[in-house]
């Protein structure tokens, strides 16, 4: 599943993962990442989040990165932000406004320095995106670049489908299950579920696509 699948995903408009306000489990669990104004919190596959403007109302600097690039500009259109743009030597288009620089590009090939200069990273529903032999290859990136200690509040989704109601359907999204958040990031120095809430009720798409449970978990975890 590559960059392709996803900018294709934005052109037909299949992103029913965007919430369109800021994240419940990121309000009740930011705190616990305790970070200081002017701190810098990398968000990875950032979609047009607008946790990002939630991110800056709280004094941090942020730095996300997305490979779509419709999800960049309408990330700044929607919220009449007018960013100036270069090119990396990645290749990445890099769109800096005030606090805010978004990476536009392919998050396994981003430079180490970005990751390494993170006193935080928030990571919603990034490895729901990922099928399961994707997803050690990007834990392995925060494993090697962000510096020993810096936190991650992850937020994700465990759920369960009928396999009948879902003709197999096997995603993305792609369940997250504790099991499997312990074996991916167990060389980081420390892993804790901070809570979990349970969504079935609020997901139609989910339901329509046979879930029978879907909760949202969030945890802390320090590399
Ligand atoms: C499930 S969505 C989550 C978006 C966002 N975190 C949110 O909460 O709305 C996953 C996002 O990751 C992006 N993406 C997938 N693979 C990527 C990659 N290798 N590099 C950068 N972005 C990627 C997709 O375009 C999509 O916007």
């Amino acid at each position: 599943m590559d960059t392709g699948f996803w900018i294709e995903k934005w052109q037909q408009r299949q992103i029913g993962f965007h919430e369109g306000r800021p994240n419940a489990s990121l309000q009740q669990w930011f705190h616990a990442m305790r970070l200081a104004p002017g701190d810098h919190v990398f968000v990875p596959l950032c979609g047009k989040s607008q946790d990002l403007l939630w991110l800056l109302g709280q004094g941090v600097r942020v730095t996300g990165c997305e490979c779509s690039p419709l999800a960049v500009n309408e990330f700044f259109a929607e919220n009449d932000l007018r960013p100036q743009s270069r090119e990396a030597a990645s290749g990445h288009v890099v769109h800096d406004c005030g606090e805010l620089s978004l990476w536009q590009g392919d998050f396994f090939s981003l430079p180490a320095a970005v990751l390494n200069d993170a006193d935080g990273v928030y990571d919603r529903a990034a490895l729901i995106a990922l099928p399961p032999d994707m997803r050690q290859g990007y834990v392995q990136k925060f494993r090697q670049e962000l510096r020993p200690g810096t936190p991650t509040l992850l937020v994700t989704l465990d759920f369960q489908r009928d396999p009948a109601a879902c003709n197999n359907y096997q995603g993305p999204p792609f369940p997250h299950t504790d099991a499997m958040v312990q074996a991916q990031y167990r060389d980081f120095s420390s892993i804790r579920k901070l809570g979990q809430r349970d969504i079935l009720a609020n997901e139609p798409k989910f339901r329509a696509q046979g879930a029978t449970s879907v909760y949202e978990k969030t945890w802390l975890i320090h590399r």
